[in-house]
């Protein structure tokens, strides 16, 4: 973590778990587990029905919350969908975008990881964009150029001013949800790729303001040593996120 000149940002992925009268009750254990844990932003994504109670239940905490995926059209007929001033309206400050299991699962493409990232930040949303290589690609020795060309689309039209509202996680997809975490080494690697990829485009200010996480089988026990990472600016995390007692630990290792 490097706290002169970025946010340290954990936040938890809550995937589909949780109804809103379970959401509420984890959310109220973990309030007075992070109450003053200041040093970093907080954040939950949770299932989007969970949005309105999370942020009831969160309120007067530090606890932010946000949803897990957003359309890239305003309004229309899109069935099933949901557009980006509905999140903002139920007060969802934050959205993921593009996390693997999008692409895996649902098609998600680096041309609509992109389309979306520009309507929530149009819309006012901040963004966790996830980016990450496949087993196969790390085996072929193509991490940095996935990752980087996944980052390189999704900022398509994406200018410096709009960076101010962007987080980036590195997700390794290998290691999401097997308990195969990357080695501090391999996260801290990526992680510097990413931030070089963004010095490219944005310079270097931009760059080292940008707040980048790791994010894949991060939990208590490990999380202090992928967060003492100089490129490791925080957390995304799945399976720990869903307990509070686990969650806190991590907030507590970002202090
Ligand atoms: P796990 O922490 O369960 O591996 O999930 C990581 C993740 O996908 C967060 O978005």
């Amino acid at each position: 973590m490097n706290r002169q000149t970025r946010n340290t940002v954990i936040a938890g992925n809550w995937k589909m778990n949780l109804t809103p009268s379970k959401a509420k009750a984890v959310i109220e254990e973990l309030k007075p587990l992070v109450a003053g844990k200041d040093n970093c932003t907080t954040i939950l994504c949770v299932p989007f029905v969970d949005i309105a109670t999370a942020v009831e239940a969160a309120k007067g905490s530090n606890i932010k919350i946000g949803a897990q995926n957003v359309h890239f059209e305003e309004k229309g007929a899109f069935t099933g969908e949901i557009a980006a001033d509905m999140l903002l309206e139920i007060g969802a400050e934050y959205v993921i975008i593009g996390h693997s299991e999008r692409r895996q699962y649902f098609g998600e493409t680096d041309k609509t990881v992109n389309q979306r990232v520009l309507a929530a930040l149009k819309a006012g949303l901040k963004v966790i964009l996830c980016v990450g290589e496949v087993l196969e690609e790390r085996e072929q020795d193509i991490t940095a150029e996935i990752v980087s060309m996944q980052t390189k689309i999704a900022l398509l039209n994406v200018d410096e001013e709009m960076m101010k509202n962007i987080i980036i996680a590195y997700e390794p997809v290998w290691a999401i949800g097997t308990g195969k975490v990357a080695t501090a080494e391999q996260a801290d690697e990526v992680c510097g790729i990413i931030r070089n990829v963004l010095s490219a485009k944005y310079g270097n200010t931009v760059a080292e303001a940008t707040t980048i996480q790791y994010g894949g089988s991060m939990n208590a026990a490990n999380s202090a040593e992928l967060l003492s990472k100089v490129n490791v600016d925080g957390g995304l995390i799945g399976g720990a996120s869903l307990k509070a007692a686990d969650f806190a630990v991590i907030v507590g290792n970002a202090q």
